[in-house]
């Protein structure tokens, strides 16, 4: 069984890029499912009904998402009836959303997990600890099961891979934009990588205006960040192989979209 995760999608110029490359990787790597992470696809901060609806029209089955949870106020309007969003688990108690959902694949059940890092990010709910619970409830069903960890700490990140090593099949990062070369299978089977990386503008700063951020850098003025509307596009992704039943992982691929590494169908 293979799972296809696409990483954080920033405004229009990544989802153009989705729905653009989308069915090209199913048609090349024929995933049984796909994950987008969706928490910047709304102008760069939180996501709409409309576009979450767009993710699932073009062939995502869950949304997962991050700190920019909130952002789109509208957000409280539908996360009741957005069966297939997630929010990251360790958000206090009493949060709306969920962060554990089972997805039925022709009969054989796939469990998605949402966590969020407290490094350099505000201080919720223990991930470690929150992770533990998340998996046993998740090992009633099935033993595939993958984490989105939505963190900013490279050690966060690999700490909670090695933590959750042989009880999950995959653990990807998400959140610095800057996709990481340390794809691996951890001894006890479960997939890895450090952050998957970001689909949207090639030529911004980690998807945001570089004007902007260069003004912020240089000046240390409260500047507004917006995403650009032309120019190149990336899309960074990952692929994953996972026995069905024992849930270990046996492949792990980045998948990397851009003018410096062109894509071959
Ligand atoms: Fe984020």
């Amino acid at each position: 069984m293979k799972i296809l995760f696409i990483g954080d999608v920033v405004g229009a110029p990544g989802r153009e890029m989705v729905q653009e490359y989308l069915p090209k990787l199913k048609e090349k790597h024929r995933p049984n499912m796909t994950i987008i992470n969706g928490e910047n696809a709304a102008a760069g901060k939180g996501i709409t009904e409309k576009i979450y609806k767009q993710f699932l029209e073009w062939g995502a089955q869950v949304i997962t998402m991050g700190n920019h949870m909130w952002d789109k106020k509208e957000i409280f309007e539908f996360i009741d009836e957005a069966k297939y969003m997630l929010r990251p688990a360790n958000f206090p108690k009493g949060t709306p959303g969920k962060g554990l959902i089972f997805v039925n694949l022709n009969g054989v059940e796939v469990a998605v997990i949402n966590l969020q890092g407290r490094t350099f990010l505000p201080a919720i709910d223990d991930p470690f600890t929150a992770l533990d619970e998340l998996i046993r409830e998740a090992k009633k069903r099935t033993n595939i099961i993958f984490v989105d960890f939505h963190a900013e700490a490279t050690s966060e990140k690999q700490a909670l891979g090695w933590y959750a090593d042989g009880r999950v099949s995959t653990v990807v990062g998400t959140h610095t934009h800057t996709q990481t070369a340390d794809e691996r299978i951890l001894p006890g089977g479960t997939a890895y990588i450090t952050d998957t990386g970001m689909t949207g503008p090639y030529d911004g700063i980690l998807g945001v205006e570089r004007e902007a951020v260069l003004k912020r850098f240089l000046t240390s003025m409260p500047v507004r960040f917006e995403i650009p509307k032309e120019g190149r596009k990336q899309l960074n992704g990952f692929i994953v192989t996972v026995d069905p039943k024992s849930g270990k992982a046996s492949k792990a691929e980045r998948i990397l979209i851009n003018d410096d590494h062109p894509y071959f169908g």
